[in-house]
């Protein structure tokens, strides 16, 4: 099974991914989870019911006073207050040792991008000497006829790689807040002494050498925010588009300084400290957005850094100036094929980055 995942490394295309599916439907054990605190079972069965009772009731005052409101905004607002979801499956502690945790957003469709990520930047182990760990962040799947067998490969992979973290709520766009709190939640309970954080989507390029060697230096016992920050940026009324909210959700003209959410570090003093504040926070449907939101309430003013390029990188620019790629952080909206192109020209000295600088730019 290992050599079959292995394989999808290479392939990324849909029939790779069918047949993996396909195949572990067939061969899955029924083996409890790693982790999901000796529930293991109880917790599979409760993800893989399609139609379970909600355990949270709808605030149905919320739900009719928002009619005119699109479909999302409207379930949002039905169950906003719904926050404590339980875990289905989550990875061993990490050790006291831990300087860097890279913990990645994912959704369960996205196995070729784990599989991609693991064996590129996320490869984890010592980078620079300091030790790093990646771990994934999940939700359930939302298409019912996929909720079994992803269910299951997920199971798989928590046993063979010890980095999957997910819980029992559905995972899309609205629900990335969710995504966050228990994050912050599950961080302070089992991984407190991991020094940084790097927080990012499955679909970026990580260069880890430069953001150890960024870190090296700093102190985690102190407040740091740093990323592709956004400032003045104004909440979108356009209903069409997929970060539109509407004025009942949010008066003001401006959002608070906040960083893209496709990439930022923090320290393990912010990430505590933003877990006590988010807990007394309304939840907001985007979620770099209410991060921006508990580092206003917290006083601590996010840290613009070029090399974090979120939002893509800006024109014009010189493709061939190998400086431009020498501070490059994060890298937003990579396929895994370009994942493993960028890693491959990152790690090799002698080829120069330039190079896949080159080849990132000719395709857009
Ligand atoms: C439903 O929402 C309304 C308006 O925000 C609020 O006043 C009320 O307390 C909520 N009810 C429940 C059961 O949460
Ligand atoms: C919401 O609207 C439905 C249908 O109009 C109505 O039956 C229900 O009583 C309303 N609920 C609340 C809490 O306003
Ligand atoms: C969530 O859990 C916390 C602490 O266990 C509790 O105070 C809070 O009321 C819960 N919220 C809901 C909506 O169940
Ligand atoms: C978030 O997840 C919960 C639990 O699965 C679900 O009830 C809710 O509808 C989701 N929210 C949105 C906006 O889809």
């Amino acid at each position: 099974m290992y050599r079959r995942l292995r394989g999808l490394a290479l392939c990324t295309g849909w029939a790779a991914l069918l047949a993996a599916l396909l195949y572990m439907k067939q061969e899955a054990k029924p083996a409890a989870p790693r982790g999901a605190a000796g529930a293991g079972g109880r917790a599979r069965a409760a993800a893989m019911g399609s139609a379970e009772p909600s355990r949270c009731s709808p605030n149905l005052t919320l739900a009719n006073a928002s009619l005119a409101l699109p479909e999302l905004h409207r379930l949002f607002l039905t169950y906003k207050h719904c926050r404590n979801f339980s875990v289905l499956l989550k990875p061993s502690r990490c050790s006291r040792e831990m300087f860097l945790l890279l913990a990645i957003k994912s959704s369960p469709i996205n196995v070729d991008r784990r599989v991609a990520i693991r064996n590129t930047w996320g490869k984890g182990g010592s980078v620079g000497g300091r030790s790093v760990r990646l771990l994934f962040l999940l939700g359930r799947s939302e298409a019912k006829p996929q909720v079994q067998p992803l269910q299951q490969l997920l199971a798989y992979e928590s046993r063979e790689f010890d980095d999957i973290l997910q819980w029992d709520f559905v995972d899309n766009f609205f629900n990335l807040t969710l995504k966050e709190l228990h994050f912050l939640r599950w961080f302070v309970e089992d991984c407190p002494h991991a020094r940084f954080v790097l927080k990012g989507d499955d679909d970026v390029f990580v260069n880890t050498y430069n953001i150890v060697e960024f870190l090296q230096e700093l102190d985690p016992e102190r407040d740091l925010f740093v990323g592709d920050v956004i400032p003045n940026a104004r909440p979108i009324r356009n209903t069409k588009v997929k970060y539109f909210i509407p004025e009942p959700m949010y008066r003001a003209p401006f959002y608070p300084l906040y960083a893209g959410g496709g990439g930022y570090v923090m320290s393990r003093e912010t990430v505590c400290r933003l877990q006590s504040t988010a807990e007394d926070m309304e939840l907001f449907p985007i979620d770099d957005v209410f991060v921006g939101m508990c580092l206003a309430k917290m006083a601590v003013t996010p840290k613009n850094h070029a090399g974090f390029k979120t939002f893509g990188i800006q024109r014009p620019f010189n493709p061939f100036d190998p400086c431009l790629y020498k501070e490059l952080m994060v890298v937003h909206r990579l396929n895994p094929t370009e994942m493993w192109i960028m890693w491959t020209l990152v790690k090799d000295d002698t080829i120069g980055v330039c190079v896949a600088a080159s080849l990132f730019f000719w395709r857009s």
